[in-house]
């Protein structure tokens, strides 16, 4: 099943999620499928539970090509529950993100360059990896959803925010964002 995406505006993407206490159930099982399938039918890259209105820690990313993020590398299809995010350095990078959320914008937004994400599958399996680059990114994007934060808040320079056929009028405007 497709969910709508709750847009910036919507108070429940502001909350902070509930850890997920149950893990392989069905209904857990269900929820990730109609949580992909939404994913894949916005071109997202990765998407957070509390965005269709669920408000648990659970993120979805990973893609081999996004039509979103033309020039972005491979980050592999994860699963993630109740996670936890430890920068590995001080470093920070900025980069153009966008958000299923904020449809049709793109910020430029600071993020750690590197870090180690820990959490667990749907299974109640051990995740733990070290990350830098777009799949740090994309990690601190989603899990910034279970703490009801979206990446306008991030912004350090608002004339660095806007449209994205005006920003990037080289992407397919056809795209929603
Ligand atoms: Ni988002």
């Amino acid at each position: 099943m497709i969910y709508d995406i709750l847009k910036m505006g919507d108070a429940r993407l502001l909350r902070v999620a509930e850890p997920v206490r149950e893990f392989n159930t069905a209904e857990l099982s269900e929820l990730i499928a109609d949580m992909f399938e939404t994913m894949t039918a916005a071109n997202g890259a990765g998407l957070a539970a509390p965005q269709i209105g669920v408000n648990l820690q659970l993120v979805i990313f990973g893609f081999k090509n996004n039509q979103r993020y033309p020039d972005a590398p491979t980050v592999p299809e994860t699963v993630l529950l109740n996670p936890v995010l430890t920068p590995l350095s001080q470093e920070m990078d900025a980069a153009w993100e966008g958000c299923l959320s904020v449809p049709g914008m793109r910020g430029l937004v600071p993020r750690w360059s590197k870090l180690r994400y820990e959490g667990v599958n749907q299974f109640g399996e051990r995740i733990s990896r070290e990350v830098d680059g777009f799949h740090a990114r994309v990690v601190q994007h989603e899990c910034d959803h279970l703490n009801g934060i979206l990446y306008p808040m991030r912004i350090n320079d608002l004339s660095q925010f806007g449209y994205t056929e005006v920003l990037f009028p080289e992407l397919d405007p056809n795209q929603d964002d």
